[in-house]
């Protein structure tokens, strides 16, 4: 183990007493979270970034990648120690994604939903049995979990999902088809939501744990996505598929809850990854900037130029400041879902708008394979549609806004 790992280490076993819980802290980061981030920077410059071009073409799952990550602490990152995790706070988690999704954004979708998607409901509602079963690894660290809330007629709607779930003596059995379901083909285990009464509408979701492979539950064709392409995408098909009772988590009815929960924190592991791309777009943009001479000299020394980088400084600082503030505010247990949403789309249009600078700034560099920034632009693209559209955002933030107004 190199001592990059070693520090990782060190920083969990201490980063609870230390943690970062105020607001004085955006201006600077506390000296565990630095080390953090440095050590994440080096290890996504050294292991992700030389290869993710390759897992992009040839859409590979960063199979040896994920174990490491899975050894630095980083897959489980909030769990406690003693279920096998890090023990960090969740600041430390949207510093440890940004910097994997800026080598690559593959690598750090399969890490967001590992850690916020997957653990995240299960360490929240979980029963204590539930805990040692589903979060401290089955066997090894090797294995990955999935989200499976969307389906092929609603996503934004999640409330209307049409899987049901009928009980049948001591199992439940479970019928329908979840969309779009990130880490499918690579996952252990996955949290699915389905109806137990359609009638309650989304009072009637439940969410229930499943082991991956299970009788009755089959995979999808991996689906051909314009990026994140080392990440799979497919449809999980449940046709009469049994569980035991006690694969329900949380309460009866509780499901939409559990999933609009979820998704609040892991809307900041979004932003995270929509930050690094966009700061990888950036740090190409610049460093081409001075390379490239053009009319006798460095472009970079064109206003039009300087101005479009400023621009993606300006974006990208903004989304960074606004997605750990949410991330404070979560790790001191008050309400966040507003700052959450705010992070988000901020951080996924400033992915998109930068990337699409970048491009610019390379000019015909931009839209070949040979520079990073035409997979940063495909990769971007995502970050404004899963976890809650833009437009969506928009509505949970709105929503938010308007009850602080309320006369
Ligand atoms: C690569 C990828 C990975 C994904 N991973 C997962 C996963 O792991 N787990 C999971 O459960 N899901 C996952 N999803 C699904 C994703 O969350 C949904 O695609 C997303 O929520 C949008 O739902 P939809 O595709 O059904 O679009 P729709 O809901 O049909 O939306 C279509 C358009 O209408 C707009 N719209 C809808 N409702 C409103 C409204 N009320 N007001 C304004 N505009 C509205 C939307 O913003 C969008 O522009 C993934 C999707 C992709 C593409
Ligand atoms: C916030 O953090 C700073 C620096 O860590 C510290 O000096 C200050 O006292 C803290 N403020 C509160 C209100 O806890
Ligand atoms: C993903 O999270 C689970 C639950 O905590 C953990 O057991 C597993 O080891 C994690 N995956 C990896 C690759 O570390
Ligand atoms: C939700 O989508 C499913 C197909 O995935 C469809 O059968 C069902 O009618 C949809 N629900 C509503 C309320 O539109
Ligand atoms: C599930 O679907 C099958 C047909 O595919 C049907 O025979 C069965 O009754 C359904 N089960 C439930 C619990 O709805």
């Amino acid at each position: 183990m190199n001592t990059s790992l070693l520090w990782l280490y060190f920083i969990s076993s201490i980063s609870s007493e230390i943690g970062c819980r105020n607001l004085s802290q955006l201006a600077e980061l506390p000296e565990t979270h630095q080390i953090l981030r440095q050590t994440c920077r080096d290890y996504a410059d050294r292991e992700l970034a030389p290869i993710a071009a390759k897992l992009d073409k040839e859409h590979l799952y960063p199979t040896k990648q994920i174990k490491e990550l899975g050894s630095m602490g980083v897959m489980a990152m909030e769990v406690p120690e003693e279920l096998g995790g890090a023990g960090m706070d969740y600041l430390a988690y949207s510093l440890a994604v940004e910097e994997i999704s800026r080598g690559c954004a593959s690598t750090g979708v399969i890490v967001s939903v590992n850690n916020s998607l997957y653990i995240g409901p299960i360490l929240k509602f979980g029963t204590e049995e539930q805990k040692k079963q589903w979060i401290t690894p089955f066997t090894t660290g090797e294995k990955v979990g999935c989200f499976a809330l969307s389906e092929p007629g609603n996503g934004s709607d999640a409330g209307a999902a049409s899987t049901v779930a009928r009980q049948e003596g001591d199992e439940w059995v479970l019928n329908g088809t979840k969309a779009w379901i990130t880490n499918s083909w690579d996952a252990s285990a996955t949290v699915v939501f389905a109806t137990t009464d359609k009638k309650l509408k989304h009072k009637g979701i439940s969410a229930f744990l499943i082991p991956m492979p299970h009788p009755g539950l089959s995979l999808g064709k991996k689906e051909d996505k314009l990026g994140i392409k080392a990440s799979s995408t497919a449809n999980i098909i449940l046709e009469d598929c049994r569980i035991p009772l006690g694969n329900m988590l949380g309460p009866r009815g509780a499901g939409f809850k559990i999933a609009m929960q979820t998704l609040d924190s892991g809307r900041i592991g979004i932003a995270s990854q929509a930050l690094g791309i966009a700061q990888a777009s950036l740090d190409c943009a610049a460093d081409y900037a001075h390379k490239r001479i053009a009319f006798g000299a460095p472009i970079g020394k064109l206003q039009a130029i300087q101005f479009k980088l400023a621009d993606m400084a300006l974006a990208i600082e903004s989304a960074r400041l606004l997605t750990w503030k949410a991330s404070l505010l979560r790790d001191s247990k008050k309400p966040f879902s507003k700052e959450a949403a705010m992070g988000k789309l901020a951080a996924s249009e400033a992915a998109t708008f930068c990337s699409h600078q970048a491009i610019q700034i390379l000019g015909g560099m931009g839209y070949v394979t040979d520079m990073p920034a035409e997979r940063h632009y495909r990769d971007a693209r995502i970050t404004e549609i899963y976890e809650g559209t833009s437009e969506i955002q928009r509505l949970v933030i709105a929503g938010q806004l308007l009850k602080e107004y309320q006369p």
